[in-house]
Order: structure tokens, then C-alpha cells, then sequence
């Protein structure tokens, strides 16, 4: 598969590590042309501009800072069209201080990036931290992480979870993209509770308890 990225970054960097081991070709695209060279030369994929990336292939991941992305697409002339039907990755975090969700209580950043872009977004890869993403596999004990995934575009879903099981993750569709909010929210609270010292896995019970 062709994946265009946009942005330079951790994510970036730990999943189209990820995906040019797996065979796919990557196409970095950054705001710094040295930035996105020195990344595909390093991974074994190629550079290119934001233009590029949007039109590569059958994915785009948005890798860039929510506060950052919709002034980006725009740029990019998503309000024209330039992304329509374009399987958009979303795996931002929208996430100010106080671990608050900036898009407040308004459509999440998925459901607004879908309506600013009429692309076919998914939410996938936003609720682990981009070290875990860099895990060959990314495993622990109990398995395989499993990625939750939310789009309302079946073969969107299909094509982002092809690429959740390239890692050697297991994909979770969990719903459409109404369900996206919940995922930034649960997101923005796990990683309240990572920084303030709380291990989240205490929380929850087995499956067999929690459904008895
Ligand atoms: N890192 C994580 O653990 C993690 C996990 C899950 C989700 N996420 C989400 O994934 C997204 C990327 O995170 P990251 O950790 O990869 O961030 P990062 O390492 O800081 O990289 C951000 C990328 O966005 C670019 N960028 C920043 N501001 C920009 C602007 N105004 N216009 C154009 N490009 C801009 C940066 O370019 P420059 O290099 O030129 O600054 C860089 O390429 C974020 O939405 C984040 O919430 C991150």
C-alpha cells in the first residue's frame, strides 16, 4: 500500500517505521523538507511535500498537532475538495493543559476534521504513547495491543485496520465516527491519569467480572 504522512514527528516516525518494515511505501511530508529527507532516509521511505503526501496513496495519516491540522488542510485546499473521499488517519490528541480536551464541548477533532475535509477519517492509534507504537510488535503480557478504530466508512475501517494488524496489533472497531469523542475523551483521561502516576489498568476489573 502507499501511505502518504503528514508530519515529521514521533508518531510519524514510529508508525511509518512500522509500515515501510511491513512493505508499504511511505511518503513524510513536514513543514521542514530536511526534516522529512532526513526521516525517509532513515526509514527507507521517500519525502515529499504536504500536496504529495494528501495524494500518495490509499491512506494519509495526520500526524501533526490538532492546533495545527485544520489550518494545514485548509492550506491544502480541503475546503475545495482536496481530500474528499481521501482515507484520513486521525490519530491526533487534542489535549491542553490540565489534560482537558481543547475541542471543549463541541464535535471531537475526528468528526470535525471529516466535516472540514469530507475525507473518509478513521480514529485509530491516538490512545498509546508513540513508544509503544515503536514495539516490534507493540505486546505485553496479555497479547497483542489491540487498537480501537472509529470511522463510518467500511472500507476506510478495512484499509486502517490492515495497517493496525501490519504492526502486529489487533483492530477493534468500536464504532463510527459518533464514537470518536468518546475515544479522545477517554484519551485526554488516560493520560491525566499516566501523568499523574495512576496505572489506568487498576481501574478495570477482568472481562469476566465486569460482564457477569
Ligand atoms: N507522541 C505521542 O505519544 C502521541 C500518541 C498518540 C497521538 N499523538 C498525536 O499525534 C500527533 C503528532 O504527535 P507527535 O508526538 O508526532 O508530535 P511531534 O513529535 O511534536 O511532531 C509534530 C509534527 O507536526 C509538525 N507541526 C507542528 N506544528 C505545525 C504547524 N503549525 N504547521 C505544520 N506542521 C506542524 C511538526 O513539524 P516541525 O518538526 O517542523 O516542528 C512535526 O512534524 C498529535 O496530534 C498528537 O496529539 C501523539
Amino acid at each position: 500500500m502507499r501511505i502518504g504522512i503528514l508530519g515529521t514527528g514521533n508518531m510519524a516516525d514510529a508508525l511509518g517505521t512500522q509500515w515501510v518494515r511491513a512493505g508499504h511505501r511511505v511518503l513524510f511530508a513536514g513543514r521542514s523538507p530536511d526534516r522529512a529527507r532526513a526521516l525517509a532516509d532513515r526509514t527507507g521511505g521517500v519525502a515529499g511535500t504536504f500536496e504529495e503526501a494528501v495524494s500518495f496513496g490509499a491512506a494519509v495519516l495526520l500526524a501533526l498537532p490538532y492546533a495545527a491540522a485544520l489550518d494545514t488542510l485548509t492550506a491544502l485546499g480541503a475546503e475545495e475538495g482536496a481530500l474528499r473521499d481521501r482515507v484520513l488517519i486521525d490519530c491526533t490528541n487534542a489535549v491542553g493543559p490540565g489534560f482537558v480536551l481543547t475541542t471543549g464541548d463541541g464535535p471531537g477533532a475526528a468528526r470535525t476534521l471529516a466535516d472540514t475535509t469530507g475525507a473518509r477519517v478513521v480514529k485509530a492509534f491516538n490512545h498509546l504513547p508513540d513508544p509503544v507504537w515503536r514495539l516490534t510488535p507493540p505486546a505485553f503480557a496479555d497479547g497483542p495491543v489491540a487498537v480501537p478504530l472509529c470511522g463510518d466508512d467500511e472500507e476506510a475501517l478495512e484499509t486502517v485496520a490492515a495497517l493496525v494488524r501490519d504492526l502486529g496489533c489487533v483492530p477493534m472497531v468500536v464504532g463510527g465516527l459518533d464514537r470518536a469523542a468518546y475515544l479522545e475523551a477517554t484519551t485526554a483521561f488516560l493520560i491525566g491519569l499516566w501523568h499523574c502516576g495512576h496505572d489506568p489498568r487498576t481501574l478495570l476489573p477482568p472481562f469476566e467480572a465486569a460482564t457477569a
